[in-house]
């Protein structure tokens, strides 16, 4: 009830004042253990008590791993992660669009570069020896960095040992030209340089590649086959979009947009990559991002083709027990549609309406 109360006060407050807020009150332990159904399942042979992760962005610095857990989730995904400590861009920067319950935000990975960051990461391995939940490490380079690719593979090589999975960056629109690495020509030579690291590294946790909505079909057949032919694990779809489906006076700002407006958009991204993928008859792993905000979308994503599913934006709207009401609802789907394993029905619905006639109207099994 209380935070009903308090989620009302933080949306008077400034975007980002509000944002730094919440991260000092939970990391001060400020937060109910809020108990969840347990859906686990076992993706890039690692072990998940749920597939619901939170998406890269809210835990910049590693700073709330564990309080994370406590709301639910399945993962945590922190950075976006630079080599050296960076401002981001200049304030204001974050905009809420509650008509259309998106985010516009233009940060430009301000964050507390690799040293700190990797310091804290360790501490709590360290603490928390046999804490359940899975850490993703999201990577990306300096904005004036001379040399990306190097940025990248440092991180790699710094960052392996304590992540569960590594998630490479390629996606922002906020960091400029860092969407080039979605062309042919440059996504090889990338990936190229990534194999050539793990290769150097006695252990590497799965890696997966973070893409944008914005893409077009030529570029993600190519970044997909590339993926494939160089064993990587797979793709993390998506980040925010340039695109603006949106009411809201914001609508003019420039950055990404992501919440409820994005769904769509991510998940016909979602549904082209498994078709791709299905068609060279290969098989990687994908995260689904992109406006995910109750069981009915979350089922949707998993029906497209999602082996896990992130969140952000709607836990801004929604507040803490969002994990639990999505797990809850999507609980009350498995009962009705008589799913034994979520696997068995992963990837079912070819096009986005045929994924909404099953969530409307239940499944009917082909006899
Ligand atoms: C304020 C904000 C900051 C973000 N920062 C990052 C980031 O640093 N790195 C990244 O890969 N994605 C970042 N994202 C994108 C999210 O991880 C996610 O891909 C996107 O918001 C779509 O999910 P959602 O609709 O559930 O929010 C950010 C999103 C928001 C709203």
């Amino acid at each position: 009830m209380y935070w009903s109360f308090f989620y009302k006060i933080l949306s008077l407050i400034d975007p980002e004042t509000a944002h730094n807020l919440v991260i000092k009150i939970i990391k001060n332990g400020f937060l109910p253990k809020i108990k969840t159904k347990s859906i686990p399942l076992k993706v890039m042979n690692i072990k998940f008590e749920n597939p619901i992760g939170l998406a890269a962005g809210f835990d910049k610095n590693a700073q709330t791993i564990d309080q994370i857990h406590k709301m639910g989730f399945g993962f945590s995904e922190v950075g976006t992660i630079t080599v050296f400590p960076q401002e981001g861009n200049p304030k204001p920067r974050i905009f809420r669009l509650p008509e259309d319950k998106a985010i516009i935000n233009r940060n430009g990975f301000n964050n507390d570069g690799l040293t700190l960051i990797k310091n804290r990461i360790k501490n709590f391995r360290k603490k928390n020896k046999f804490s359940n939940i899975k850490l993703g490490i999201n990577i990306g380079p300096n904005k004036d960095s001379i040399d990306r690719i190097k940025d990248y593979t440092k991180l790699i090589h710094e960052f392996a040992k304590y992540a569960d999975y590594l998630a490479i960056n390629i996606s922002s629109p906020n960091t400029p030209n860092l969407r080039k690495f979605h062309s042919d020509k440059n996504f090889k030579n990338l990936i190229i340089s990534i194999k050539k690291e793990i290769n150097k590294l006695n252990n590497c946790p799965p890696i997966l590649i973070k893409i944008s909505p914005d893409v077009s079909n030529t570029e993600l057949k190519k970044i997909i086959k590339e993926t494939v032919k160089h064993k990587l694990h797979g793709l993390i779809i998506s980040n925010t979009t340039i695109k603006r489906n949106v009411k809201s006076k914001y609508k003019k700002e420039t950055g990404g947009l992501s919440g409820e407006p994005l769904f769509e958009e991510s998940t016909k991204v979602l549904i082209m990559a498994r078709k791709i993928l299905n068609d060279i008859g290969s098989h990687i792993s994908v995260i689904a991002t992109g406006g995910v905000h109750d069981g009915k979308s979350a089922y949707i994503k998993i029906l497209c083709g999602a082996d896990l599913i992130q969140l952000y934006t709607s836990m801004v709207y929604e507040g803490p027990f969002i994990v639990k009401n999505i797990l809850d609802q999507l609980d009350r789907f498995r009962k009705r549609d008589n799913i034994k394993n979520w696997e068995d029905v992963k990837g079912l619905a070819k096009s986005i309406d045929e994924a909404y006639k099953i969530v409307e109207n239940g499944l009917i099994k082909k006899s």
